[in-house]
């Protein structure tokens, strides 16, 4: 096989699995039939059109630098986060590589110590990644001491959790050391509807202020914009820093011109694109009803449960025996639209996570499934 003969029906190739994090994502290129990706979280809806059309046209000017203060896409984002407040707050917001890329870069640049995850049975793993690689002091994320560095997905990626604005304060106040950092993932809170700003952590500019004066806790929001707006292939994502002093400080070691000229293009676009959104809040929570309806038919007596909040782009699924689970990823595979399997990563082997997708692509996953 050449490298690049991309008809290899396996993707166990994909991973360097000794050093390198498990993701979903990488099965479609290789399967010959390829029909829908289920293991990703991205929207259902697929990527918005005329953002896709931007980044195309940005490909025509490759043959320049992208702009070294990531405007105007910057800026459009910011107006985006804080309607009202854009001017005050774009300073301290800055682009990245992915969320991936700002991941490593605040948790590298965080003070030395323990760290700890979100409260959640599990939760996505590159925050731990990148903390075992900086050598941290893993903290059980059930236990009552307080870390140095604090990591929360909210809602959590993959078991559909969320912690209202209220209960995450507390919850960070209880479970971070004074002088320490937190970093609060909200890449899936835009899911929750047309009021997400209102119990967004962006819009706590007072709370952070306050708990960095009072504490010296610098809290950090991280987003991943690669899933709302379908676009992992882009490399698209943001983090709101406690004060413009340390989005400087992330910028002093941040790789110059992370983000490239499509992705900038694209997203100066899409946060124009209010349709997409109001259409994502409406038709997500009606496909993700139903396809938990249609697993519960055939799960017949079996107890199978489901977990995630109404809204969200995917199904956390317990079908309660290991033998079941990888049945379920190997046929799903089979039949050209891959699932999540629970067992990589998260090491919830007898767990599928489910992308919700409209329901002429969620036939094909359940009639793979229907001898399941
Ligand atoms: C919760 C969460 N945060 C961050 C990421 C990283 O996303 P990206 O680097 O594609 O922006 C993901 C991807 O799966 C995710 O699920």
């Amino acid at each position: 096989m050449t490298a690049s003969d991309n008809t290899n029906p396996t993707n166990t190739t994909v991973w360097d699995t000794k050093t390198q994090q498990f993701h979903g994502g990488q099965d479609w290129k290789f399967l010959n039939n390829f029909v829908e990706d289920f293991s990703v979280t991205t929207n259902c809806l697929g990527t918005p059109v005329k953002a896709i059309e931007a980044a195309r046209d940005a490909v025509a000017t490759c043959h320049h630098y992208p702009p070294a203060n990531q405007e105007p896409a910057k800026s459009s984002l910011a107006e985006w986060i804080w309607p009202e407040h854009w001017e005050a707050n774009k300073d301290r917001l800055l682009l990245g590589n992915g969320a991936s890329e700002l991941i490593d870069l605040v948790i590298r640049s965080a003070p030395q110590g323990s760290w700890k995850a979100g409260p959640w049975d599990v939760q996505y793993k590159e925050y731990q990644r990148s903390a075992e690689t900086n050598g941290r002091d893993i903290l059980s994320p059930k236990g009552n001491d307080k870390a140095n560095v604090v990591c929360i997905v909210n809602p959590c990626n993959p078991t559909g959790d969320y912690k209202s604005i209220e209960e995450l304060k507390d919850w960070i106040l209880n479970n971070v050391q004074d002088n320490g950092v937190v970093v609060i993932d909200e890449s899936m809170q835009i899911w929750v509807g047309p009021n997400f700003r209102e119990d967004s952590m962006t819009a706590q500019t007072e709370f952070l202020e306050k708990t960095f004066k009072e504490r010296n806790i610098s809290i950090y929001v991280i987003h991943s914009w690669t899933k709302i707006w379908s676009c992992t292939g882009l490399r698209l994502g943001s983090i709101v820093c406690p004060t413009v002093a340390h989005c400087v400080e992330l910028k002093r070691i941040q790789v110059p011109w992370s983000v490239n000229s499509p992705a900038l293009a694209f997203l100066d676009e899409v946060v124009r694109d209010k349709e997409y959104l109001e259409e994502t809040w409406r038709v997500t929570p009606i496909y993700r009803a139903q396809l938990i309806k249609r697993l519960q038919a055939l799960a017949g007596g079996r107890a199978w449960e489901y977990f995630g909040k109404s809204y969200l782009s995917w199904v956390w699924a317990d079908l309660k025996d290991v033998e079941t689970a990888e049945k379920a990823v190997a046929l799903a595979k089979q039949a050209g639209v891959p699932v999540r399997s629970g067992k990589p990563g998260y090491e919830r082997p007898t767990f599928v996570r489910i992308a919700v997708r409209e329901p002429k692509q969620t036939d094909v996953l359940l009639e793979a499934w229907k001898d399941l």
